[in-house]
């Protein structure tokens, strides 16, 4: 790799805000460092989600693998013109290896094609993809930490440059914080237009959240919210 190749490669992440390009372990780590640092030649002009999922293997680029079982990269059509970004994987999706299994998935489902059928917009959940900003589990589901986030959402950036959806609905808190890096949260960001990079984007509430009996309020603006989205990716 040239250093052009290279000032290329490290902007390129520099605008999708990653901070630290991680480098992958030699298969035997040599007793001296090597005089150059191997970069993983990554294409973003032309990356795919296959080379992606491969950049990812078996990861233990930081301590969500440890208790992990199943690595969560994300689902859906590849062709989608929508994407859903969560948080990080529960029990169900880290025992099977999807995202959004679970009963906040299911809750998501109807979401989408409850919102899709009331608004004569043929689509269901097969239409759109699914992933998250981090992709194994956090023990007892806690918030993933600063550091698990940046690490990861450099997969994050690269799925989504890869998609190159129309829009981005990005589901509670830690997806809003991943990708505008705001410390506002839902209640503010909800409803409203922005950007990630040059692909507009959504947030509204995270189906766990809408699962609590007495988020109601909240639950008729998430349908709101996917109404406006639905609309402007399929109209
Ligand atoms: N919650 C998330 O944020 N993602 C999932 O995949 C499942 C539940």
């Amino acid at each position: 790799m040239t250093s052009e190749q290279l000032r290329q490669y490290l902007s390129f992440y520099q605008d999708l805000g990653v901070k630290n390009i991680y480098r992958r372990a030699p298969a035997s780590q040599p007793a001296v460092p090597p005089a150059v640092i191997e970069i993983v030649p990554l294409a973003p002009a032309d990356d795919t989600l296959a080379r992606i999922r491969e950049d990812i293997g078996d990861c233990r680029r930081c301590g969500l693998c440890e208790q992990r079982n199943k690595i969560v990269f994300g689902s859906g059509n590849e062709n989608a013109r929508l994407v859903f970004v969560g948080e990080g994987p529960g029990a169900d999706e880290d025992a099977q290896g999807l995202p959004f299994v679970g009963r906040a998935g299911q809750l998501l489902t109807q979401m989408i094609e409850g919102t899709a059928s009331k608004e004569g917009i043929p689509i269901s959940r097969a239409d759109v993809y699914i992933c998250n900003v981090v992709k194994c589990r956090p023990p007892e589901n806690r918030t993933p930490l600063p550091e698990e986030m940046e690490m990861c959402g450099q997969f994050l950036f690269r799925q989504l440059v890869a998609l190159r959806p129309k829009a981005i609905c990005a589901l509670g808190s830690t997806a809003a914080k991943a990708l505008l890096a705001t410390k506002e949260g839902v209640t503010r960001l909800r409803g409203n237009w922005h950007k990630w990079h040059d692909i507009p984007m959504m947030v509204t509430y995270h189906p766990s959240y809408l699962l609590r009996p007495y988020n109601q309020n909240a639950k008729r603006e998430a349908w709101d919210d996917l109404k406006k989205v639905l609309h402007f990716v399929y109209d």
